[in-house]
């Protein structure tokens, strides 16, 4: 697939990651904000991407999921320490839609399928012996046929308002790009590092 600036720029610098990162060249941070304006943040793994934004899969009910009901607003940012590149991303998150989202789920292994209806993320576990019954329970309930996605399992696209691809280079005088979505399309500057 070919990309239009700086959604090419992001491709690149993705395959590249998948080429030399020795785990998860997909993790990247997603930074909310809560009640009281305080922000929390957590790994997540970018499952797809394109020109609308970047997708992530998760429990609609976990903390992150509540504080992006409230407030669309979130912050991504990958970290690719082989390459010495990072890319910060801020924008708006908007739910997938059912059908994207089961297209997702359907393509996950049955034990994730499974660990999706056990987890009640985010919520307090009194032991993982609680958890184990209730992988047990859904092991059991779904162990003829597919797996359906649950209802508070899906995905948020974060659609990019700035994306700001930064690169090391000698004496910290790093190169950072930014790029901000306007009225006629991107434009992008230079920042002093
Ligand atoms: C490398 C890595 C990848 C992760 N990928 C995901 C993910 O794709 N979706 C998810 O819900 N949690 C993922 N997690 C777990 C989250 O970091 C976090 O613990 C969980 O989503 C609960 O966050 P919350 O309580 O702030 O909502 C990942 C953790 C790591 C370290």
């Amino acid at each position: 697939m070919s990309f239009q600036a700086p959604f090419d720029t992001f491709a690149s610098w993705l395959a590249a990651a998948e080429q030399q990162e020795a785990n998860n060249p997909t993790a990247m941070s997603v930074a909310t904000v809560g009640a009281e304006g305080r922000p929390s943040q957590r790994m997540v793994l970018l499952r797809s991407f394109d020109e609308r934004g970047f997708v992530f899969y998760t429990n609609l009910e976990s903390r992150k999921g509540h504080e992006l009901r409230a407030n669309q607003h979130v912050a991504l940012c990958f970290h690719w320490k082989s390459l010495d590149r990072q890319v910060r991303i801020e924008g708006l998150a908007e739910a997938v839609d059912a059908r994207e989202a089961d297209a997702y789920f359907a393509s996950r292994p049955r034990d994730s399928q499974i660990g999706a209806w056990a987890s009640r993320q985010s919520e307090p576990l009194a032991s993982r012996a609680e958890l184990d019954a209730r992988v047990e329970k859904y092991t059991a309930l779904y162990a003829v046929g597919k797996v359906p996605r649950p209802p508070f399992w899906s995905g948020f696209r974060v659609v990019p308002e700035v994306i700001e691809f930064w690169e090391e280079r000698p004496f910290r005088l790093h190169h950072r790009q930014e790029w901000r979505r306007e009225a006629e399309g991107w434009r992008d500057l230079l920042r002093y590092p």
